[in-house]
């Protein structure tokens, strides 16, 4: 049902779940279309333990975020890319397309009847989670017959601990994310149950992260658990290309944007190797929870690289404002990647 929005302490929020008042829901059968669906209190649902998404995997979900801004407007960012990327995911997993106004109607309703769970400005934002799960009940390995959609919110505060002290990296060598040709360019929730494992262990090493590294040759980064990797040296920008095993990012996309539209540096995407990371100027990692965060220090092979003196780096630390003040409205939206909620 939610917690009081009074109750909450905006100046120490973290990113936990914090129950808000309600949650979009919308079913879709099989060969049918998605219902309209509608807001109910947030809360449980019920599930078959025979259902697709508990046995075989099948749900794929979005992290998206609605901002109060210095303009006192609620805006939501780039939901458009968001939308096609469920599509994208949900089609991967044989799970129908998602509709587009569905998924735009169930965010906005969403933000709409929680404002009150909406960090003031500057403060944090209201984290999307809209989900995609195979609900009907399954014995052999095949797709389902009926799917469920929710959109549910909750306020966050930074993804790490100190918002932008530059984190702390290991590169694994004993697991990889995603192979060519499987589900690593999708928001597949299976992707981040093989994540736990490698996530758990580096963090009990000391760690806030892990790279991965390609599974071909292991001379290429990937990207880490839950976010894409930059690099720049003699201020060229550089990002894994998108070859079909590390996922699409909103938030990657906006950067390169922004570096070539804005800052008018030289941006490539591209192979990017881990001996250039480890000796790169600056490194950083994007995504919808960690925003811009830098990289201050990359474990590999028993070896510690230390990036930038273990500083935010400039050009960094100038994507990482030119994105906030766009989201904040402190900078004007040229490329109209607001979605306004009023
Ligand atoms: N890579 C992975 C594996 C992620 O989980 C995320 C987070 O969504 C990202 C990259 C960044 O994507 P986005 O910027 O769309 O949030
Ligand atoms: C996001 O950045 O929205 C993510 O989905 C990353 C993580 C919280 C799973």
């Amino acid at each position: 049902m939610g917690i009081d929005p009074k109750a909450i302490d905006w100046d120490s929020l973290g990113f936990n779940l914090t129950e808000t008042r309600s949650m979009y829901k919308a079913v879709c059968k099989r060969e049918g279309s998605w219902s309209t669906g509608g807001l109910i209190p947030f809360g449980n649902i019920e599930l078959s333990p025979a259902a697709g998404v508990l046995n075989y995997g099948q749900g794929v979900f979005e992290g998206m975020k609605a901002y109060r801004t210095i303009k006192n407007r609620i805006v939501i960012f780039r939901p458009d890319m968001n939308a096609k990327r469920i599509s994208m995911s949900s089609q991967r997993l044989c799970m129908p397309a998602m509709d587009k106004d569905l998924f735009l109607r169930a965010v906005l309703a969403t933000v709409k009847d929680n404002l009150d769970y909406i960090p003031p400005n500057g403060k944090g934002s209201l984290y999307l989670r809209p989900v995609v799960w195979g609900t009907a009940p399954v014995l052999g390995v095949k797709p389902v017959d009926e799917y469920t959609f929710i959109v549910y919110a909750s306020p966050v505060g930074p993804y790490f601990k100190g918002d932008i002290k530059p984190l702390n990296l290991l590169v694994t060598n004993d697991y990889h994310r995603a192979a060519p040709k499987g589900i690593g360019n999708v928001k597949a929730i299976g992707n981040y149950s093989a994540s736990l494992l490698p996530l758990i262990k580096a963090k009990n090493e000391g760690y806030d992260e892990v790279i991965y590294l390609n599974a071909g040759d292991e001379e290429l980064i990937e990207e880490a658990g839950a976010a894409n990797m930059f690099i720049i040296k003699d201020n060229v920008l550089k990002t894994p290309k998108l070859a079909g095993s590390i996922l699409p990012g909103v938030t990657r996309d906006s950067v390169l944007t922004l570096a070539r539209e804005i800052l008018e540096i030289d941006v490539q995407e591209t192979d990017v190797t881990l001996n250039e990371v480890c000796t790169a100027d600056e490194v950083f990692c994007t995504g919808t929870a960690v925003v811009v965060t830098p990289v201050g220090k990359i474990a590999s092979d028993n070896k510690e690289y230390i990036i930038n003196g273990e500083k935010i780096g400039k050009i960094t630390n100038e994507l990482r404002s030119l994105l906030i003040g766009i989201q904040r409205e402190e900078r004007e939206d040229t490329f109209n990647w607001l979605q306004s909620v009023d």
